[in-house]
């Protein structure tokens, strides 16, 4: 029961860790989706302009990509809805009303915006926008009255925030309106970096063998496992996320693959004596796994015209939710 809903956001090519961390689990939940469940899944493009976007063909384009990559990753129009925030104007408007109940201090809390803020100190600079991020993607979650939330372990301040904004309202207007959201992690909540093991694998890294990239070809997920640093400890194979970052990561991303234990890949990898051996099992297991998505990637761009019925469709149906919440919230509010 209850509804499942989680965003992404259009900024270029989905990465490992958007995909074991959230988008497979999206696919995972459509395919068992029950009678009584709705998903709920979607492209933040609106949260994506925080980072400037000058260029708005690429970002349509980008826009149009995501639509793919979801699609790609397994996600189906038939059990879950799959919409464009920007498409649902209630979002805009359910953030305003939240924004008026959040405060300034526990938004400055939040660690995303002084990361992507580059401004060392000084926050002057620093847009409203960028600040108020968490607002909107409250109103997302709470638009829908979503019970359960998928997405990696960076996300879960922000759901955080989302369970205080719920509560704000709630208690404001005492009634118990919006259900405290729960955060849904996976096994591989935190995908690191390949060249950086103590960062998480993220998009904005400017160094594109930090990430693979859910269509990147056999021979170059082949190369940057080879590439990924480790250490100098060839006699075992171990987990250690501490001492051994690097190596503990190769094997965290098997055991997401694999949906196994970490004890179980750490059984698997136990004959193995070097790291060329080690980093050609991992790279095979992705292999297997991203095959598909690339290939129905490649298939779905280019078809535009699919894809935009597919999130006009999408947004059209994530509406009508929206519309009554918000007509239900303005109510409470007295409007
Ligand atoms: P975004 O677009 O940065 O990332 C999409 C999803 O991928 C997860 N993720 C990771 N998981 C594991 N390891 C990593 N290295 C890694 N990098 C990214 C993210 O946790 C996320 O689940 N603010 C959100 C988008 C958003 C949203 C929402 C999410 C907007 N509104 C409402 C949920 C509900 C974001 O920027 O995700």
């Amino acid at each position: 029961d209850g509804t499942v809903f989680s965003m992404i956001q259009p900024t270029g090519m989905f990465h490992l860790g958007n995909y074991l961390g959230a988008t497979r689990v999206w696919k995972q939940l459509n395919d068992s989706k029950g009678p009584a469940q709705t998903l709920v899944f979607g492209v933040a493009d609106l949260h994506a302009i925080t980072v400037p976007k000058p260029d708005s063909a690429q970002f349509r384009e980008s826009r149009l990509g995501a639509v793919a990559s979801v699609l790609a990753c397994g996600v189906t129009p038939d059990r879950s809805i799959l919409m464009m925030q920007s498409m649902i104007p209630e979002h805009s408007q359910l953030n305003w009303l939240l924004g008026t109940m959040t405060s300034m201090g526990y938004l400055n809390r939040m660690t995303q915006w002084k990361s992507k803020s580059q401004s060392s100190g000084n926050t002057d600079s620093v847009k409203l926008g960028l600040f108020a991020y968490p607002v909107l993607q409250a109103a997302d979650i709470l638009l829908y009255r979503a019970t359960h939330v998928p997405v990696g372990e960076d996300q879960a301040q922000h759901l955080e925030l989302t369970r205080y904004v719920a509560h704000q309202f709630n208690s404001l207007y005492k009634r118990d309106y919006f259900p405290a959201p729960q955060t849904l992690l996976t096994r591989s909540k935190k995908v690191l970096s390949l060249t950086d093991p103590c960062k998480k694998m993220s998009k904005s890294d400017g160094d594109t063998m930090s990430q693979i990239y859910m269509n990147d070809p056999p021979e170059i997920i082949r190369q940057k496992i080879r590439k990924a640093v480790t250490d100098s400890i060839t006699t075992e194979f171990y987990y250690d996320s501490v001492g051994r970052p690097g190596l503990s990561n190769l094997i965290d991303i098997a055991s997401g693959v694999g949906d196994t234990s970490v004890a179980q890949v750490e059984r698997d990898i136990a004959h193995l004596r070097d790291y060329r051996s080690l980093k050609d099992y991992v790279s095979d297991l992705l292999i297997a796994e991203l095959t598909g998505p690339r290939q129905e990637y490649k298939r779905l761009i280019a078809d535009r015209g699919y894809l935009l019925s597919v999130a006009a469709e999408g947004s059209r149906r994530a509406r009508e939710i929206a519309h009554r919440t918000l007509a239900e919230v303005m109510d409470l509010m007295g409007f």
